[in-house]
């Protein structure tokens, strides 16, 4: 069988034109969506996604907030940035990126954004709101996830779902969007026995483990759809010393072997995160603004 790519790219692409759209009518109204960005400290990957984040929010029409802070901040210095842009009516989405220094406990700082303003989906008004099935903010990458597989599959209602990872941000989550689409979901993780097994049960696999192609071709079901949410930097030997390249958590061509549809990595769920940060943001200036 040869599997349809899922070009996540291209989709989110799209996403992002249809978003710029709906904030031109905003801006319009002057009701511009603005977007608040927070890291602290210097870790070059967190560097990346928030220039990254920064670029595509101006480039839909929206504002962006830049919040820079250096890695000696206290949690109480963070928090009354939280408070201040909780306050800003220019406001609409924040999002403060993880992770933090270890003076600081995320879950606190999560818990003080307002959850009308959470477009991360972190807070647990929103997480809640997801697993009751009340509308809310959900966690991009599983979002994204979610459109990927419906991109393939509208109905997914009564498909067998398995999605290895357990974390707040990827694996629970996305447990819970299948469940909302009736999926039978089982959530594998480093203790569960006989992975590939439990693996070879999916119609829709989700891998969201980061550990370089992990899951082998013959884990995976004939037909399935595979999504890979891993971004694993490993040495590149074949263009020398020193030189890497990204995986992801699926080893890819044999896994393109069997599946239906698979995600590639880059250019899979990775750029579909983002775009689902401002669809998020769109959504809760929409919500504020009225
Ligand atoms: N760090 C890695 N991914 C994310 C994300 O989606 N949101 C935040 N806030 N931090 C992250």
């Amino acid at each position: 069988m040869s599997a349809t790519i899922i070009d996540g790219k291209a989709y989110a692409a799209g996403l992002r034109t249809r978003i710029a759209e709906a904030v031109a009518d905003m801006a319009r109204q002057g009701a511009t969506p603005g977007l608040a960005v927070v890291i602290v400290g210097e870790d070059p990957a967190s560097q990346i996604y928030v220039k990254n984040k920064a670029r595509q929010t101006v480039e839909v029409g929206m504002r962006s907030f830049e919040h820079v802070l250096p890695a000696s901040t206290s949690e109480a210095e963070l928090l009354g940035l939280v408070a201040q842009l909780n306050a800003d009516p220019a406001v609409d989405g924040i999002l403060v990126q993880l992770p933090l220094p270890k003076q600081i406990d995320a879950q606190k700082v999560i818990e003080a954004i307002d959850p009308a303003k959470d477009v991360d989906g972190f807070h647990p008004v929103n997480a809640g709101k997801l697993m009751t099935g009340v509308p809310g903010f959900v966690s991009c990458t599983p979002l994204g996830c979610l459109l990927l597989i419906q991109s393939v599959r509208k109905d997914i209602a009564g498909l067998d779902a398995v999605v290895i990872g357990r974390s707040n941000i990827v694996g629970k989550p996305m447990a819970q969007l299948l469940i909302g689409q009736s999926c039978t979901v089982t959530v594998a993780h480093s203790k569960t026995r006989d992975l590939p097994e439990v693996c070879r049960r999916a119609d829709i696999l989700v891998a969201a483990v980061g550990r370089p192609e992990m899951v082998r071709g013959d884990w995976v079901k004939p037909g399935a759809i595979v999504i890979d949410v891993g971004i694993n930097r490993v040495p590149n030997l074949a263009a020398g010393e020193g030189k890497t390249r990204v995986v992801g958590d699926v080893a890819y061509a044999e896994a393109a072997e069997r599946a239906s549809a698979i995600t590639p990595v880059p250019g899979g769920v990775g750029p579909m995160t983002i775009a689902c940060l401002l669809r998020n943001t769109l959504q809760a200036a929409c919500i504020r603004r009225g």
